[in-house]
């Protein structure tokens, strides 16, 4: 009897390489966000249709403001298209979609297109879809920092309450599970100030692929090298982990 592939539960991905993609068609680098948009639609679909339970993509990290301010401007004005165009889409599909990041660097009509698809798509039970935008994995333990110690400040916490728990719950995603699988296209061997705290015991899978190009079939690879691995989470492997 072969083994059921076993769906990780949280997926999270560094898509890179769409500039490189764009270079090499002799293009803007704003050509390959744009096609990078296209294979974020397949990816999320795809996700949703294998079960995974919540997708976590890097679109845009707290250190890419060092960018030209028109590649900059162009992926801020590719974020607000696709939210446009896509939030009811992903409604339909019910999908709940999440901005992680320092989203209050924004302009205001993104604010509030941001908060707009949040809660139009809040109670939807299918995918969870976290887009991080303007996020780093150190202002997200900082922001956590921040809120426990304004807890503590006003007396709703005591010192012993601090515990690991405590931290992760009030971190970027604290409500969902940690992640298990990261994905990072492109090329690079880095984590680039994505999750930190959340990806404590995730495998990780690098792929050559850039961002455009990564379609079902090469998150399939992802898969299925993710089901060739033995999670041990620190202890002795007695009997099979189940997934
Ligand atoms: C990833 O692609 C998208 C963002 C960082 C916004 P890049 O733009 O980093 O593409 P490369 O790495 O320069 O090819
Ligand atoms: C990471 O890619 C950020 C995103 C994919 C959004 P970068 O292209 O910014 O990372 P570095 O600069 O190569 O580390
Ligand atoms: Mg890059």
């Amino acid at each position: 009897m072969t083994k059921e592939r076993c769906i990780p539960s949280h997926v999270a991905i560094i898509m890179d390489g769409n500039g490189r993609w764009a270079q090499q068609r002799k293009q803007l680098r704003a050509f390959g966000h744009r096609a990078g948009l296209k294979a974020v639609r397949e990816i999320v679909s795809y996700a949703a249709s294998i079960g995974i339970k919540v997708l976590t993509l890097y679109a845009f990290s707290s250190e890419n403001w060092k960018r030209s301010s028109s590649e900059v401007s162009a992926l801020i004005s590719l974020f607000i298209y696709a939210l446009n165009r896509e939030t009811k889409n992903l409604h339909k599909n019910n999908i709940r979609l999440n901005i992680i990041g320092d989203v209050t660097r924004f302009n205001d009509q993104l604010q509030s297109m941001i908060f707009k698809a949040e809660t139009l798509t809040k109670d939807n039970s299918g995918l969870i879809l976290n887009i991080a935008a303007n996020y780093g994995g150190r202002w997200d333990i900082m922001q956590s920092v921040h809120k426990i110690t304004q807890k503590v400040k006003n007396g709703e916490l005591r010192l012993d309450e601090i515990t690991e728990e405590r931290i992760g719950a009030e971190m970027s995603m604290g409500d969902f599970p940690d992640v298990d699988l990261v994905i990072r296209t492109g090329g690079e061997y880095r984590i680039s100030n994505f999750l930190l705290w959340q990806i404590a015991y995730a495998e990780f899978y690098f792929t050559d692929t850039f961002w455009p190009d990564f379609n079902q079939t090469q998150f399939d690879n992802a898969i299925n090298e993710f089901n060739q691995r033995e999670r041990r989470f620190g202890a002795v492997l007695t009997e099979e982990l189940t997934c």
